[in-house]
């Protein structure tokens, strides 16, 4: 990351002090209530990509002093037999959240899974029941990525009403529950995505620009108001022939070297929402595990 820019949100720093407070609240769990926490990630096949993730959940997990149980099964799992662990998980008293993590092989159907997590277990809050109380303004499961980006938001900016948010791409883990989460808050929210016409007269107008398109660098520099707060929650890989012949890196949904200059706040690629992703998770595994006890911490 760039150290001559003091308007960049260093999303390390935040994951580690939300992670830190998460582990506060944990001791507090066992120590008052003699409850731990406990979350169950379940992976099926061996997608290397998801492999890290959940490489890293399980250890964060660990980490913040939860129960943190783990279950591998093979590519070719009939989905009965997902959705049979999903049930028994659904009624073990020691796990407060479930996570299937997505991608599943082709010849399971995803909704299918998500459908048969308990809703309160569901601490990506991808369930429907959560997704409609995130629509109604009820108490649910809110997803992880959006959350975050919430937490970085309100850190930066305090009370968001009346500004004017954009959020590029409406995808049902991102895009949309981070629209209802700004309108929660008193913005006024735009939801652009790929057939939007004058997309970079949409994004010049906003106070706060959320880039969750999944296209390597597609909101240019020059499109950013002055002052505007972007969060980059795209992850993209592309060629780095700087760097060696057939090397890769990192980049976001937005051209950060234009961007930095006029932003009053970025989240770079990586380092940025990326790490508060699982922080989050954790944070609702905690939520999970007081709500189910009747727990107000
Ligand atoms: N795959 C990539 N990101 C996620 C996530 O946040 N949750 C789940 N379940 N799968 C994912």
């Amino acid at each position: 990351m760039p150290e001559n820019h003091t308007n960049i949100i260093d999303g390390k720093a935040f994951a580690a002090a939300v992670r830190a407070d998460v582990a506060l609240d944990v001791t507090a769990l066992k120590t008052k209530h003699g409850i731990t926490p406990g979350l169950a990630v379940i992976i099926v096949g061996k997608d290397p990509a998801s492999e890290v993730y959940v490489r890293n959940k399980v250890k964060q997990t660990a980490e913040a002093g939860m129960y943190s149980l783990h279950h591998d099964m093979e590519e070719n799992t009939p989905e009965a037999d997902l959705i049979a662990k999903v049930h028994a998980l659904n009624s073990d008293p020691l796990i407060h959240g479930i996570l299937v993590q997505l991608p599943l092989p082709d010849h399971i159907d995803e909704a299918a899974v998500i459908a048969a997590i308990a809703p309160e277990k569901d601490v990506d809050g991808f369930h429907i029941v959560n997704s409609g109380l995130l629509a109604t303004g009820g108490k649910g499961m809110v997803p992880c990525t959006p959350l975050g980006c919430m937490m970085m938001l309100k850190d930066r900016l305090g009370d968001m009403s009346g500004l004017k948010a954009i959020i590029v791409g409406r995808s049902n883990i991102v895009g949309k529950p981070m629209a209802q989460l700004l309108l929660d808050a008193n913005c006024t929210v735009t939801i652009a995505h790929s057939r939007t016409k004058n997309l970079a007269d949409e994004v010049r107008s906003a106070d706060i620009v959320v880039a969750a398109v999944g296209r390597a660098e597609m909101i240019k520099g020059d499109w950013i108001k002055k002052g505007a707060t972007v969060i980059d929650v795209g992850i993209n890989r592309i060629p780095a022939p700087e760097r060696g012949e057939g090397k890769m890196r990192l980049v976001g949904d937005v051209d950060f070297e234009g961007a930095v200059k006029n932003a009053g706040a970025i989240t770079p690629v990586p380092g940025g929402v990326g790490p508060m992703t699982i922080a989050c998770l954790l944070r609702n595994t905690v939520t999970a595990a007081c709500r189910q006890n009747g727990i107000e911490l």
